[in-house]
């Protein structure tokens, strides 16, 4: 590969939601192919950030008490901080609210509207005369007019996922109060994609990247393009020019985002940014499958329209299914990065072996921990670390390191035949297909030390066996230098194994084929440790308590109205507990003494499977006072006390109360 410098970047995360498996499927692969890249001699600047505006981080900073602003910094240092833990290292995180982006949108709309591709219309739009606003976008849901699913108001999310134009959906619902919405007329302005029908029927043929980008892109340019309203009623947002009023679309504003950022790292670093955006120097986005569109239709479009380089390439990567089901962070098919992964102690590098390996990068993959468990365990752990282990272990300790000789012919023969087969993946995108070759070469080295027993060979012929020690070695050194891409911090370990002291990264990949100027080897160590079956089993609780918890919440409709009056005939009060024993021959169930104020009851409660009976004694607790007694097992139970959830969470008043307070 060469044509350097190159800018690749990666779809910008909302920052309304953590960062899970599904982002990182794009996010790894980028940063994957960026170290290749640099390994093959290539300068490449590496650029992401996050996606502040639109409905949805509205609505989410609306919901936590705190303002879009806040909402967004916090999650943006949040992806940034997880992207650097999985090592996906950008060299600009950068925010779309940030003035550099507000200012380069404003010029790029100012040069859209000067070069006549923006028009006002009226347009009829979703309107809710109860909260008295327009509901823009996520605000409003409804019926999708092309499929008759239910849909947002700017995507029909969960049936065709065509794009939708205010105004469209029908039978549309106020996401703030669950009102039915009319439609009131307003001004707004549209860009005129239609106009550019015929660019993007010549451009999307000889964009670069991978056929899904291509081929979705060219199938929705043939049915006919719409022009498209680039406005909203909001705060939230880029000032559409010379209309405080308005903001521009989200979906205007974030793609200049990678723009912006560039512009940000050149300021950061003396470079140039207009190299890609002006010149000729290649431009690789990165994205998720569910935004080609965006980047293959509307983004191109843009920049051509106001007189920017369009992008040379659009990798996009096919979605992630969790244990065969659909992807769904409400129903808990999700792996969260940081609270089910790296919290968890895993190593960044095996879910990124993973989410390479697994499949084709336009594929669905489907995770599961027991998939993860075998692959890692049988491929990164039985064939590339046993190899290096078993070569780095019976050099240092027989031979006392490197053999003093070269490596045979037919050792860098195979080694520059995987070099050129990875190489030729990675420029199609194969990423899986790389590391398959990767692999094969880690198989082949297990193959020839096991054939040629370099312990059996040693007792009659040492020359013969330290030849195939410093083929192995070689072997080895081609290997880590190969996977470092893929997993920089096992790849360092290894390399530092081989004796070296200085970085692998900085090293080219053709140094495979190079033999070593040091002779030394420091005493090796296991580089990749096996995933256990308690470790495995741990992990699957957690995600099926999760999705256990969402199947309880989707299962459990709420309860019909009740009037205020007949809430206050539900007489809670705060208890305090002053004893607790476990009932004799029940499952679960305590027999608690509590007092609320004036008096003292008798309560049984089937928590004991969660709490000790004496890490509950003192604890205040509501109780339900008004319920008739019963007998429970046999004993007399004189209330109810309050618990949440399938962990019978019990209800604790925040501050200290006196027994006895009336909850209301
Ligand atoms: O779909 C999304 O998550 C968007 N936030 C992606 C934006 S990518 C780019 F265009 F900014
Ligand atoms: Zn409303």
């Amino acid at each position: 590969m060469s044509n350097s410098p190159l800018l690749v970047t990666c779809g910008l995360p909302y920052t309304n939601g953590p960062c899970h498996i599904g982002h990182l499927r794009t996010y790894v692969p980028a940063d994957f192919y960026v170290r290749y890249l640099r390994h093959t001699g290539n300068e490449v600047v590496f650029i992401c950030g996050s996606d502040n505006h639109g409905t949805p981080i509205v609505i989410s900073a609306e919901q936590n008490g705190t303002t879009p602003r806040e909402l967004s910094e916090k999650f943006s240092e949040h992806f940034d901080s997880t992207f650097r833990r999985m090592n996906v290292l950008f060299d600009r995180f950068g925010m779309t609210d940030d003035p550099t982006n507000h200012n380069r949108t404003k010029e790029i709309v100012q040069s859209l509207i000067d070069n006549g591709y923006v028009y006002e219309k009226t347009i009829s739009q979703s309107y809710c005369p109860n909260c008295e606003m327009f509901l823009p976008d996520r605000y409003v849901e409804g019926v999708c007019p092309y499929c008759g699913e239910q849909a947002r108001g700017d995507e029909c999310d969960q049936g065709c996922g065509k794009h939708l134009e205010p105004g469209e959906i029908k039978n549309p619902v106020c996401k703030v109060c669950g009102g039915k919405a009319e439609l009131r007329e307003q001004e707004h302005f549209f860009f005129k994609l239609g106009e550019f029908s015929d660019f993007l029927e010549s451009f999307l043929p000889n964009l670069g990247g991978t056929t899904n980008a291509r081929n979705y892109a060219l199938g929705w340019v043939k049915e006919g393009l719409h022009d498209w309203c680039i406005t909203r009623t909001l705060d939230w947002g880029v000032k559409f020019p010379g209309h405080d009023d308005l903001v521009v679309y989200v979906w205007v504003d974030a793609p200049i985002g990678y723009m912006s950022f560039t512009e940000e790292w050149a300021r950061m670093t003396g470079g140039d940014w207009e190299q890609f955006w002006k010149g000729d120097q290649p431009i690789i986005h990165f994205i998720g499958q569910d935004i080609i569109y965006h980047h293959c239709v509307f983004w191109p479009a843009i920049l051509k329209g106001a007189g920017y380089k369009t992008p040379d390439a659009v990798v996009a990567s096919g979605m992630v299914k969790i244990d065969d089901k659909t992807f769904s962070k409400t129903r808990g098919y999700v792996i969260w990065t940081n609270d089910d992964y790296l919290d968890q102690g895993l190593p960044a590098d095996y879910l990124r072996y993973y989410l390479l390996s697994y499949t084709s990068h336009t594929k669905e993959l489907n995770f599961s921990w027991q998939i993860f468990q075998d692959r890692i365990n049988n491929e990164l752990v039985d064939t590339l670390g046993n190899f290096l282990y078993r070569t780095l272990h019976f050099a240092a300790n027989k031979l006392g390191g490197i053999p003093a000789m070269e490596p045979e012919t037919e050792i860098l023969s195979e080694i520059s035949r995987v070099l050129e087969s990875v190489d030729y993946e990675m420029n199609r995108y194969e990423f899986k297909n790389a590391i398959d070759a990767m692999m094969g070469l880690a198989g082949f080295g297990n193959s020839y030390i096991q054939n040629n027993a370099p312990w059996k060979l040693i007792k009659e012929d040492r020359i013969a066996a330290e030849q195939v020690i410093r083929n192995c070695l070689q072997i080895a050194k081609a290997a880590t230098l190969l996977f470092d891409a893929l997993l920089p911090e096992e790849a360092q370990k290894s390399w530092e194994m081989l004796g070296y002291t200085d970085h692998v990264k900085e090293h080219a990949i053709d140094d495979a084929l190079v033999g070593f100027e040091h002779s030394d080897l420091p005493k090796p160590s296991i580089i990749f440790a096996k995933i256990e079956n308690e470790t495995r089993e741990q992990l699957e609780i957690i995600m099926n308590k999760r999705i256990g918890a969402a199947k309880m919440k989707e299962e459990t409709p709420k309860s019909e109205q009740i009037t205020i009056d007949e809430f206050a005939r539900v007489d809670l009060r705060v208890g305090k507990i002053l004893s607790a024993e476990k009932v004799e021959g029940s499952r679960n169930l305590l027999k608690l003494q509590v007092t609320i104020g004036d008096e003292e009851r008798q309560i049984v409660s089937g928590i004991s499977d969660r709490y000790e009976p004496e890490e509950l004694i003192g604890t205040n607790i509501i109780v339900c006072v008004n319920l008739k007694p019963a007998k429970i097992f046999g004993i007399e139970s004189r209330g109810m006390l309050l618990a949440a959830g399938e962990e019978a969470s019990l209800l604790v008043p925040k501050r200290d109360v006196e027994p006895g307070s009336r909850v209301c």
